[in-house]
């Protein structure tokens, strides 16, 4: 798959349903809604309040990724204010399967993210019980940032993860997506590509999302 989930962080907030129906006109798949509670990632961006205008104002899929500790605390209210899917931090929980299955008995899907400095590894034993796994390719906290390189293997690890025991679960990348690395990422493996700046930087954000797709 070959999808492009624009960062509402980088959006113009002065202007939100002007950016939101740039969206909705743009070939964009999802809208990626960046929650961060100034504790488990050292920046605070925005929370439920957003949601509702997003929801009535953006015809995409709202795509969820919660930068919280304590997110079993969450997700519930984030799948009833109209998440299309909800995914977490592996490294910010004891256990994610318990908060998974609050997520699916929502009927939202489920992701699991993990920061650059979180083995790879420590998500192959979720592949099978979560709709996509999402892997960082900057620090959460920040939209801007550098790409780190180091992503590309772990996508191929986890492509022929998914490969050999023939899942259906998609791959998302998270950061630092641009025009130059998008079309490495989708031939390593990637199926979602998350860009902030790329798009809302972009003096044509509509051209962006189409050139990061194709
Ligand atoms: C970072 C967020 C990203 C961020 C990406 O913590 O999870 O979604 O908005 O922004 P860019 O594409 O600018 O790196
Ligand atoms: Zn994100």
């Amino acid at each position: 798959m070959k999808l492009i989930a624009p960062s509402v962080l980088s959006a113009d907030f002065a202007h939100l349903a002007d950016d939101l129906e740039m969206i909705n006109r743009s070939e964009a798949d999802w809208l990626h809604v960046d929650v961060m509670d100034g504790t488990f990632v050292p920046n605070i961006s925005f929370g439920f309040p957003l949601m509702e205008p997003m929801r009535k104002y953006c015809t995409k899929p709202l795509d969820v990724h919660l930068m919280i500790v304590h997110p079993e605390k969450y997700v519930e209210r984030f799948c009833d204010a109209g998440a299309w899917s909800v995914g977490f931090h592996l490294e910010a929980v004891d256990d994610p399967l318990p908060i998974l299955d609050l997520i699916r008995a929502k009927g939202v899907r489920t992701c699991l993210t993990i920061n650059p400095d979180i083995a790879v590894e420590r998500l192959v034993p979720y592949l099978d019980k979560v709709d996509m796994v999402l892997l960082m390719s900057v620090f959460a906290g920040f939209g801007g940032q550098k790409f780190i390189p180091e992503t590309m293997s772990k996508i191929r690890f986890i492509r022929s993860e998914i490969e050999r025991r023939g899942l259906q679960t998609l791959i998302e990348i998270d950061g630092g997506v641009n025009a130059d690395n998008a079309a490495e990422l989708f031939r390593a493996g990637a199926d979602v590509l998350v860009a902030g700046s790329a798009v809302f930087g972009s003096p044509d954000p509509i051209q962006a999302i189409h050139t990061l797709k194709n």
